[in-house]
């Protein structure tokens, strides 16, 4: 079961007038479809921009708006609606209702189940995604609302700056439903099982320069080490991604640390490692590169051209000869044969505790695909081959392994 921060889980989801407010239809989909109870409250304002029934068609649940306030159910909704949600995410939060939330007024059903919302360490957390111009965004009043709201522990996400509905390209744009989601995740993860642990997660390829133009690298996408950063975030840990280039998006929450080449890669995990709780190696470091690296473009002679390569240090043997190092740490074996076999030794010669070994050659494994087929071997000679699974849900198999072994350390 993959640890899915949003499964299971009530998110109420309050709609103020922005034009925003459409973008806030993609964020109740995108929640719902990680598994979220997604409980959308309309301002009147909100209604002007949207409908309730698209909150309804794409969340599954009962949307509310303030005509809501005096049916039959009215006197316990707002109770109601506060007491079960996990999360209360307000976006678009228009300067009004800022202002509202921070002075205590409940006069809709949006500021009433804000107003009824528990307060304390324990609270639910509330998450503010605030969206207008940018001249109503930095006016003392409004950011006041928000010093207000920060302080009574409010979370805020943005707004970004970009284009604004008046035409100017200023601060005052909401942010992304997925920047919101990453953060919404991040605050459900908290008091997770790896809450005050520090991992740090390696991925994605490493690009060996030959010359201004040309350098050598290998099929890795990064995925499966940016899912392991996201499944540690979704446990709350604190994580640190270095990764080489790569496509992806880093997830929310995570400090990227970017690098190129083996080298790079070998100063940053060296620096960063030591004093983390778990490493989990899922880059695929380059093992050789060019002896030497043009400064011009080589030209081309029409003959044959030999290049020569020195090796690369490896970074978990050096880690390995460290004083100080992770309490956990975990390396992956790209193999094309002999797979068991060769994993097994590496975990051996690299100190591991842990190895993923996966077979890069299968088409629906290993590099720059979605799903993984992998096989765990611990330090104690177990194996456990796991069927083919998404990286995500490898990721969190792999978490689920850390988790215990932190907790039952041998
Ligand atoms: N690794 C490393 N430093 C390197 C090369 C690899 O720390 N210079 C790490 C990888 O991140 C991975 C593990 O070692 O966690 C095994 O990597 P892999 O490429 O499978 O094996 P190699 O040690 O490079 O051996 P070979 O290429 O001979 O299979």
């Amino acid at each position: 079961m993959p640890i899915t921060p949003f499964r299971e889980k009530t998110i109420l989801l309050g709609v103020s007038g922005s034009i925003a407010a459409y973008k806030a239809a993609d964020l109740a989909s995108k929640l719902a479809q990680g598994g979220a109870r997604v409980h959308a409250i309309l301002t009147k304002a909100a209604t002007q921009f949207i409908s309730p029934l698209t909150f309804q068609s794409v969340s599954g649940q009962p949307a509310y708006t303030d005509a809501d306030l005096w049916g039959a159910q009215a006197h316990v909704l707002h109770i109601g609606l506060a007491q079960d949600a996990d999360l209360f995410i307000i976006a678009p939060a228009t300067a009004n209702t800022l202002a509202k939330l921070a002075h205590g007024f409940a006069d809709d059903l949006l500021a009433l189940t804000a107003l009824a919302l528990e307060h304390g360490d324990d609270a639910s957390p509330l998450l503010i995604a605030p969206a207008m111009d940018a001249g109503m965004y930095s006016h003392p009043s409004t950011q006041a609302n928000i010093a207000t709201l920060r302080a009574r522990g409010a979370q805020f996400v943005g707004p970004e700056t970009g284009h604004l509905a008046s035409g100017l390209t200023a601060r005052g744009r909401m942010s992304e439903p997925a920047t919101i989601l990453g953060r919404a995740r991040r605050l459900l993860a908290r008091g997770g099982p790896l809450s005050g642990r520090h991992v740090v997660v390696t991925a994605g390829p490493t690009q060996e320069p030959l010359d201004p133009v040309r350098y050598l690298t290998n099929r890795s996408s990064g995925r499966q080490g940016y899912a392991l950063a996201q499944a540690a975030l979704d446990s709350g840990a604190e994580v640190t991604l270095i990764s080489g280039p790569t496509t992806l998006a880093p997830p929310e929450g995570a400090r990227l640390l970017s690098v190129r080449s083996a080298d790079e890669m070998s100063a940053a995990v060296l620096e960063h490692a030591p004093a983390a709780d778990v490493l989990l190696m899922a880059a695929a470091v380059a093992d050789f590169r060019p002896a030497q690296t043009a400064n011009q473009k080589i030209k081309k002679t029409g003959q044959a051209f030999t290049l020569e390569l020195t090796a690369t240090p490896d970074i978990l043997n050096t880690l390995k000869r460290q004083a100080k190092r992770p309490r956990v740490t975990v390396g992956f074996a790209a193999e094309t044969q002999d797979l068991l076999t060769n994993a097994r030794a590496k975990l051996e010669a690299k100190g591991l505790d842990l190895i993923v070994a996966n077979n890069v050659s299968a088409a629906d494994a290993g590099f720059a695909v979605a799903t993984n087929r992998v096989a765990i071997l611990h330090r104690d000679g177990q194996i456990e081959e796991l069927p083919l699974m998404s990286k995500a849900e490898v990721a969190t198999e792999i978490i689920k392994r850390i988790i215990a072994m932190l907790e039952n350390p041998t």
